[in-house]
C-alpha cells in the first residue's frame, strides 16, 4: 500500500496506550497490559503521514518459536493493506531469525493471511506443539487478561479460534 511506512522499534508509552485502547474494542483478542506492551522487544509499527496506524510484534518463546502478537490496525485504517504489510515484515523477520511461527486468531482478515502464507492450520488446541501449549498456559496466567476475558464475554466474536504454525525449516 502506498504511503505506508513500517519501522521496527519498541512501543512508546503513547503508542502502547493507543494499541491497548484499540485492542480493548476488539472482541477477538484478550489483550495485553501496558507493561507487557512496553516490554515487547521485536515490534513493527506502521505510519501513514507520520500518524501511527497499526502494529504487530514477534514474541519469542521456547527454544525457537515466535508468536505474532499485538497485531492491530487502527479501526479507520483497516482493509487498506496495512495489516498485510505489517504481517509480511514480521514474517520475514521470523524467517530470517529461523524461528517457528505460531498464530492464534479468530479474526477473518488474520485467517485469510494465515492461509495465504501457507501456514499449517490446526483446529484442536491439543494438537499444537508442546512448546506452544506450555506458553499458552503461561500467557493465560494474567490478572489483566482474566478481567478482559470476563469484560469481553458478552461481545460477539468473529468465529472459532484457528491455530496456524509455520516451521522454520518448511
Ligand atoms: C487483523 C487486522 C490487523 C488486519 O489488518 P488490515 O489492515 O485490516 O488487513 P489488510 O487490509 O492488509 O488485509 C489483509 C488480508 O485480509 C483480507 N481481509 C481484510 N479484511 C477482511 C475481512 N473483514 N474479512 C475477510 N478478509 C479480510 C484482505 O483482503 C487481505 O487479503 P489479501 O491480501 O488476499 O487481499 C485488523 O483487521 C485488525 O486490527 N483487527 C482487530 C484486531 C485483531 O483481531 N487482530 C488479529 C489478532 S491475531
Amino acid at each position: 500500500m502506498n504511503g505506508v511506512q513500517t519501522i521496527q522499534k519498541k512501543f512508546t508509552k503513547q503508542e502502547a496506550k493507543i494499541v491497548q485502547k484499540e485492542i480493548r474494542q476488539s472482541p477477538d483478542i484478550t489483550g495485553y497490559s501496558l507493561r507487557e506492551l512496553l516490554r515487547l522487544k521485536t515490534v513493527f509499527k506502521a505510519f501513514i503521514s507520520n500518524e501511527f496506524a497499526g502494529a504487530c510484534a514477534n514474541f519469542d518463546f521456547g527454544k525457537d518459536w515466535t508468536e505474532l502478537s499485538a497485531f492491530i490496525v487502527i479501526g479507520h485504517h483497516r482493509g487498506q493493506g496495512i495489516g498485510g504489510k505489517l504481517f509480511r515484515t514480521a514474517f520475514i523477520d521470523a524467517i530470517k531469525r529461523k524461528r517457528n511461527i505460531y498464530i492464534v486468531s479468530r479474526n477473518p482478515a488474520m485467517i485469510n493471511i494465515i492461509k495465504k502464507y501457507d501456514f499449517k492450520i490446526i483446529t484442536s488446541f491439543w494438537q499444537l506443539p508442546a512448546a506452544v501449549i506450555i506458553d499458552t498456559f503461561i500467557f493465560a496466567i494474567s490478572w489483566y487478561r482474566t478481567k478482559e476475558f470476563l469484560r469481553k464475554l458478552p461481545m460477539k466474536k468473529s468465529g472459532k479460534f484457528i491455530f496456524g504454525t509455520k516451521l522454520a525449516h518448511s
